[in-house]
This record gives structure tokens, C-alpha cells and sequence, in this order.
């Protein structure tokens, strides 16, 4: 009986060392990314938020031209998620898109997105040139893209009274009770592309 309960002890600590030891060790060389891997990472992250920000844009024009921008609301509002993960299962890493003032209180940007949005509209704001940035943490890799405004972006993020008509401003107040994405101009962050990529996408040896 004793024997029996020493052994069912010290296995069950053996297996406890063996999985959280492990964690641990994978979870530190997982932080610690080479010049070389923060370069491969950006640019596949780049590559996906590039793409699917192209897909979404000519979308968009086309949904404009066949109805205006109304007809382009209810695009987004069903279509654009879908799409985009459509595109993120196709490449293996999970893509969004937030903004520290959301039409959409899903995209709501996290603490750490938040603090990656101020330091990117600082920058602007100074004329700099603004940077994507790539990060390691529990096993996966996450970029951070700017996506800036331009003018196709104004009849649904410029400014109330002008710059969007009148119908499409009472129906997004009507889809988006919430709606804080208004007021922009041209040249300014609209919000960030997230891209998370699974440690292992990366099969470059270098
Ligand atoms: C036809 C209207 C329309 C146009 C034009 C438009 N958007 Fe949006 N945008 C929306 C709607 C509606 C949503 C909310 C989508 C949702 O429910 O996720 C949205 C959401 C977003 C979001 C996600 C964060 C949030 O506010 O919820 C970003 C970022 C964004 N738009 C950027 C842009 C940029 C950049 C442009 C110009 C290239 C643009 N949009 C043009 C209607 C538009």
C-alpha cells in the first residue's frame, strides 16, 4: 500500500517537472528571436496583411461603384471578416484588424496594441517613417502593421458633416451604436493589422 502511494507520488512530480519544465524552456528560446528570424517573420507578416489589404480595397471600390457607399456598409460589416479568415487558414497564422478608436467594438486594440497604436501616431504625427514591429511571446510570433488612411477611406471615416453623406452616416450610426471611427483625414492610422504566425511557419535555416 505505502510502496504503492510512494511511487504514484513520485511519478505524478516527474510528470509535473517534465511538462512545465519543458514549457519553460520553449517559452525562453521562443522570446529570443535572431535579426534573421525578425526579418523572415515581418516580411511573411507583411505579405499576409499586404494581401488580404488588397482583396478588402478592391472589394470595397467595387462595392462603391455598384451602389455607393451604403451598398459598400453592409459589405463590411458581413463580408470583410469571413475574408480575412479565409486568407489567415490558407497561410497558417490567425490575422485581425483593431484601432484604438473602433467602428466595430470587436476590433477593439488590447493593451500592448494600444501602446504599439500611440507610439506609430507620435511618429507620424513628427513626419517620421513609421515601422512595422515583431514580437515573440508564448510560442508565437505577432506583427504589428500600420494601415494609414487615403481618401477612398473618407466617405466612411472623414469628417460627419462633409465628408460622408448623409444616408451612410444614418446607417452606420444604425449598425454601429458604438461607432468612434469617424473624423479622420488623409495620411493619418486608422488602426493596425495583427498578424499571429505559429513559431514553426518559418522553415528558413538561415
Ligand atoms: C463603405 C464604407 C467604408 C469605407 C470606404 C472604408 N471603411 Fe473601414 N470600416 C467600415 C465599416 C462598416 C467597418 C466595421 C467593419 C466591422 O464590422 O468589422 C470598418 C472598419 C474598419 C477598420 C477596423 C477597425 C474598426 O474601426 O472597427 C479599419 C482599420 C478600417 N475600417 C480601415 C479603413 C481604411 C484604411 C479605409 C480606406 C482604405 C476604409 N476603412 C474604408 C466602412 C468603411
Amino acid at each position: 500500500m505505502y510502496p504503492f502511494l510512494r511511487i504514484v507520488i513520485a511519478v505524478t512530480v516527474i510528470t509535473l517537472l517534465a511538462i512545465f519544465g519543458c514549457r519553460n524552456n520553449s517559452s525562453k528560446t521562443s522570446e529570443t528571436l535572431s535579426e534573421e528570424e525578425i526579418a523572415s517573420y515581418q516580411k511573411t507578416g507583411s505579405h499576409l496583411a499586404t494581401s488580404t489589404q488588397k482583396v478588402l480595397a478592391s472589394n470595397l471600390i467595387n462595392a462603391i461603384e455598384n451602389g455607393g457607399p451604403v451598398n459598400a456598409l453592409a459589405f463590411c460589416n458581413i463580408e470583410a471578416l469571413p475574408l480575412t479568415d479565409s486568407m489567415a487558414v490558407e497561410l497558417e497564422t490567425h490575422i485581425k484588424r483593431v484601432s484604438d478608436q473602433p467602428r466595430n467594438p470587436q476590433n477593439q486594440a488590447n493593451k500592448d496594441e494600444l501602446a504599439y497604436i500611440k507610439k506609430t501616431k507620435n511618429q507620424l504625427r513628427e513626419g517620421q517613417e513609421v515601422q512595422p514591429s515583431i514580437q515573440a511571446k508564448n510560442g508565437s510570433v505577432t506583427g504589428y502593421y500600420p494601415i494609414i488612411t487615403n481618401q477612398l477611406c473618407m466617405q466612411c471615416h472623414g469628417s460627419e458633416g462633409s465628408q460622408i453623406d448623409q444616408t451612410t452616416l444614418t446607417k452606420i450610426k444604425e449598425l454601429y451604436t458604438e461607432d468612434k471611427a469617424t473624423g479622420y483625414s488623409v495620411g493619418e492610422l486608422r488602426g493596425i493589422w495583427v498578424v499571429e504566425m505559429e513559431k514553426d511557419v518559418i522553415t528558413d535555416p538561415e
